[in-house]
């Protein structure tokens, strides 16, 4: 099922969140929403869902106008961050609650409600109380509750974030299987980035109200629009006072403010105010040796962590903090260390939100 999100204004108590708002969502995608805390994510959801009206402006099910649809006649399955379960009910009654709410005979109802809890990792498991899970299997039984009436559309809102980092990874799959085998147009909430690249067909980074940019994972990582994003997803930046002459390499050079010249082949035009963006798992570190070279800074270590298979520095430069995640077989430097960074030439320019 298709959804559009035609010019949606939201407001909370006079104060608006999304302002003529357009989205779509193509049918069968599993789409994210990736933002900070306070973003509106779980409005988005929530006026998805039915829960809250959108001050003006459509919101569309393939051609069906669902604005002023109440929740229950929505046909969408949701599964919340806490679970919500019924406490009183064993797992098949709370599998089997939304089937039998349509209308469908008990046999029925639990027969595709079992089906479903073998799906979701849970065979044997119908005769269980809530209390008697654990919160990864709560969160599965959540999952068939909501996928058994066979939704039109799936919404998660941060499903995962009460559970261990273990248990995350292996629902964020099931998740994901699930959705593929099902086709369900799904939309996901999180403000775990790395949670979002793993599941998503394409991203939508949220920042107050704004959707800042949206593309596929591989698009969003690799060439974030603005420095929102840029920070967002961990990229390290240095202000960047002019575009020079091009070097004799083709490279474009650009001078960064106090700390030389950084070399880029991105094609974003230079703009006054902006940043040159990079990763910090691109950046080398490196004793000093004599004059900088393009493309090189001084900095100083402030911190070094190891990482196991990689060192993650945190550098003082003089225009600024970047950060460089290098091999740790390489030379280890420590805390007040003197280096000489080296930025990657495949920068990206990055300014403020477009
Ligand atoms: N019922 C409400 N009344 C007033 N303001 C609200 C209400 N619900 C949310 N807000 C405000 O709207 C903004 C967006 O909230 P929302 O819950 O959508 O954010 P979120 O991205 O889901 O955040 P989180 O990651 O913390 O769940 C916040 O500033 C919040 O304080
Ligand atoms: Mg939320």
């Amino acid at each position: 099922m298709e959804i559009n999100f035609k010019g949606v204004t939201q407001s909370y108590g006079g104060v608006t969140l999304f302002k003529d708002l357009d989205l779509k969502i193509p049918s069968g995608e599993f789409f994210s929403l990736l933002g900070p805390s306070g973003s509106g994510k779980t409005t988005l959801l929530r006026l998805l869902a039915g829960f809250i009206r959108p001050d003006s402006g459509h919101i569309l099910f393939g051609e069906r106008d669902v604005t002023r649809v109440p929740v229950h006649k929505r046909n969408i399955g949701i599964v919340f961050q806490d679970y919500a379960l019924f406490p009183d009910r064993t797992v098949l009654a709370n599998v089997c609650y939304g089937l039998r709410a349509r209308g469908v005979g008990k046999r029925e109802a639990e027969s595709r409600a079992l089906e479903m809890l073998t799906q979701v990792g849970l065979e044997g498991f119908g005769s269980r109380m809530p209390a008697e899970l654990s919160g990864g299997q709560k969160q599965r039984v959540a999952m068939a509750r909501a996928l058994v009436i066979k939704p039109g559309l799936f919404l998660l809102d941060e499903p995962l974030s009460a559970l261990d980092v273990k248990l995350r990874l292996e629902l964020r799959r099931l998740i994901r299987k699930l959705q593929q085998q099902s086709r369900i147009t799904t939309v996901f909430v999180t403000h775990d980035q790395s949670e979002a690249l793993a599941v998503s067909d394409r991203i939508a980074v949220v920042d107050h109200g704004r959707i800042v940019q949206m593309g596929t994972p591989s698009e969003i990582y690799t060439r974030p629009d603005c420095i929102f994003v840029s920070d967002f997803f961990g990229w390290s930046r240095l202000p960047v006072e002019e575009e020079l002459e091009p070097g004799a390499t083709g490279l474009r050079r650009l001078k960064l403010k106090t700390a030389g010249v950084a070399l880029t082949d991105g094609k974003r035009p230079f703009e006054a105010g902006m940043q040159l963006a990079f990763r910090p798992d691109r950046v080398g570190i490196a004793a000093p040796s004599g004059d900088l070279a393009e493309g090189e800074v001084a900095a100083k270590v402030v911190s070094a962590e190891y990482r196991g298979g990689t060192v993650e520095y945190e550098l003082d430069t003089s225009d600024g903090m970047i950060r460089a995640e290098v091999p740790s077989t390489g030379t280890v430097f420590a805390a007040g260390d003197d280096v000489t960074a080296t930025l990657p030439s495949n920068g990206r320019l990055v300014g403020e939100q477009p």
